[in-house]
């Protein structure tokens, strides 16, 4: 069985007070997470070490939203797997929908980049998904086969444990717009199977795979008492610490309740 897992994406939001009392407002909200789930915040770069001193001790884990393909060099602006590890990351987000579509992220950077965050011990938050175009077409399977397959190539199974799956349709990003659980669950079944042809079944089998795209308190439960979506990542519905309490909640008993 595998375990739930929710995400919080803050993306370029909030000041450091606002980051700072939101932590802690999440800290104290979610102190009886339980087994079932496991919970990470992404704040921006500048307020991780804040957070990560915020979250210390409780069930709350920190990530990056994004990192360098580089180890460490003369890339002004970036940042690097090692520092996120070195400031108390655990996680970090490769390839999300906004780094690839607004800052024409490819897949071969975005693969770069995965196999970064797995030599600087993180956990990695693969994110895949079609645009609204490329679904209309019938092109998801294809996009997401492909984002997929490109992330993975030369990474064996035992590396591979440090990665999830995020299916996020980039229609259903910030848009109010979710999918379905069957046009999530659907897509999940494509890329499971995928992860079993490219990396061999047991890992397809323990290896999970989330839904995002405007996932809400009232949507959530849909979504995750499904046992094809082990869990979601959220924008907008994470920067509100009650809010997030609540999917953190939610998540926690529909897994538990499997
Ligand atoms: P949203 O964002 O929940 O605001 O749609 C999800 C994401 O970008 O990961």
């Amino acid at each position: 069985m595998r375990k739930g897992w929710i995400g919080g994406n803050w993306k370029m939001q909030k000041l450091l007070s606002e980051a700072s009392a939101t932590a802690s407002d999440v800290v104290r909200m979610s102190a009886e997470v339980g087994d079932s789930v496991d919970v990470v915040i992404y704040p921006p770069f500048p307020y991780l070490m804040e957070i990560v001193a915020k979250t210390e001790g409780s069930p709350i884990q920190v990530g990056g939203q994004n990192l360098s393909d580089q180890e460490y060099g003369a890339l002004t602006g970036d940042v690097s797997g090692p520092m996120l590890k070195s400031v108390g990351c655990t996680s970090v987000l490769v390839g999300h929908s906004e780094r690839r579509h607004i800052f024409g992220e490819s897949n071969d950077l975005i693969a770069k980049k995965l196999k970064m965050a797995l030599k600087a011990d993180l956990d990695a938050v693969l994110c895949v998904g079609e645009t609204l175009e490329q679904r209309e077409s019938n092109q998801t399977e294809k996009v997401v086969t492909e984002q997929v397959r490109s992330a993975l190539a030369g990474i064996g199974a035992e590396e591979a444990d440090r990665i999830t799956v995020a299916y996020e349709p980039v229609w259903a990003i910030g848009t109010g717009k979710v999918a379905t659980p069957e046009q999530a669950v659907e897509v999940h079944k494509i890329i499971r199977d995928l992860l079993g042809r490219c990396i061999g079944k047991d890992y397809a089998d323990r290896t999970r795979i989330h839904y995002g795209g405007s996932v809400k308190v009232d949507n959530i439960e849909t979504l995750v008492s499904n046992d094809d979506i082990d869990g979601t990542l959220v924008g907008g519905a994470s920067l509100d610490a009650g809010s997030f309490a609540e999917l953190v909640q939610r998540t926690g008993v529909a897994k538990a309740e499997r």
